[in-house]
């Protein structure tokens, strides 16, 4: 684990934005993405959003979520197929370009988040589902469930069933079929991986294309900004004091912008003070530590040359 001393030397030293001369540039609220012909290059930067929007950097982020990413696409690969081609820098991956599937394929181990939050409005009939009368915030289901939604390209994803996804021609029930077994399959992957490193796996979000009509995991998985994480060994206690678990992921920055800077989304937005940058920087390390059982590396030379020489290196730009 880094030190509190070397995250702060590094608070200035983040990939906040990139403009390389590759493809077509696409900017996501987190990732700088890049088409070009059959391929994508994807970096991974600092930026952190909250409440969909961005709201600061913090130094490491970019790096541990894509080592995340390519961890949990190597653990699964003998479940799907996915996009990744090569690793060319810490931050960045190249992948092979898909016809993506305009559907977040969600798939929920426990009632919580979005979910609770139309259930506690009343919302019984969701997803296609019947949701009981008895259900308490944070139980665990039964089997985990897949709530799609579909991907809007302006404001929120809209939630729906799989009776819609196949009456509206979005993909064929076979497609379907095979892409809620195959999310199942890696929720189950994701869950048995977490749970021996005391974590659970709570929520997760993922992404599918097609090659030459075979389906591809794309996307990101199971990183912190796709998925809610709790600690395994403090979930019963807090369940039973009907209190939210430990998390694992940016909820810490959500909590601090709530309590100690009132926003909620609204306005302008607030600075992030170095101590919650480094803090955040901290559990972003120690989630990439805590799941994969390895050191998080460093390098400390300048983060922007450094992505763009390793492009140059091997021939991206
Ligand atoms: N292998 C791939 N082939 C084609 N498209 C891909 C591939 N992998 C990811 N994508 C798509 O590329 C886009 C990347 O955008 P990105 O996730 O960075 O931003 P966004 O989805 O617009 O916003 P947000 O920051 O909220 O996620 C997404 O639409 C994603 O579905
Ligand atoms: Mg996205």
């Amino acid at each position: 684990m880094l030190t509190t001393e070397q995250i702060k030397n590094q608070i200035s030293n983040v990939l906040e934005k990139t403009d390389f001369k590759i493809g077509k540039r696409y900017q996501g609220k987190v990732r700088d993405n890049y088409f070009e012909e059959d391929k994508l290059v994807i970096v991974v930067t600092d930026r952190i959003s909250c409440f969909d929007s961005v709201i600061g950097t913090i130094p490491f982020k970019g790096q541990a979520l894509n080592q995340m990413a390519a961890f949990w696409f190597d653990r699964t690969k003998d479940i799907v197929q996915n996009h990744v081609k090569d690793i060319p820098d810490p931050n960045v991956m190249v992948v092979k370009k898909c016809e993506p599937i305009p559907i977040e394929v969600v798939v929920r181990g426990y009632m919580t988040g979005s979910l609770w939050r139309d259930y506690e409005k009343g919302g019984r009939d969701m997803y296609g589902f019947e949701f009981n009368e008895r259900i308490m915030k944070n139980q665990l289901f039964e089997t985990p469930m897949l709530t799609p939604t579909t991907k809007a390209t302006e404001g929120h994803d809209l939630p729906i069933s799989k009776e819609e996804i196949i009456k509206q021609g979005v993909v064929s029930k076979e497609l379907w079929d095979e892409i809620e077994n195959t999310a199942l399959r890696l929720f189950e992957r994701g869950t048995e991986v977490c749970r021996d490193q005391n974590l659970i796996l709570v929520d997760t979000k993922y992404e599918f294309g097609l090659i030459d009509g075979k389906l591809v995991l794309m996307d990101e998985i199971h990183t912190p900004d796709s998925s809610r994480f709790w600690y395994q060994d403090t979930y019963n206690e807090s369940f039973n004091k009907v209190e939210d678990p430990k998390q694992l992921d940016k909820e810490y920055i959500r909590q601090w912008l709530i309590k100690k800077r009132n926003y909620i989304g609204d306005g302008p937005i607030p600075k992030l003070s170095d101590e919650v940058i480094i803090e955040a920087a901290r559990r972003y390390i120690e989630i990439y530590e805590q799941i994969t059982g390895k050191d998080f590396e460093i390098t400390d030379d300048p983060i922007n040359k450094r992505v763009e020489d390793n492009l140059k290196k091997n021939g991206y730009i």
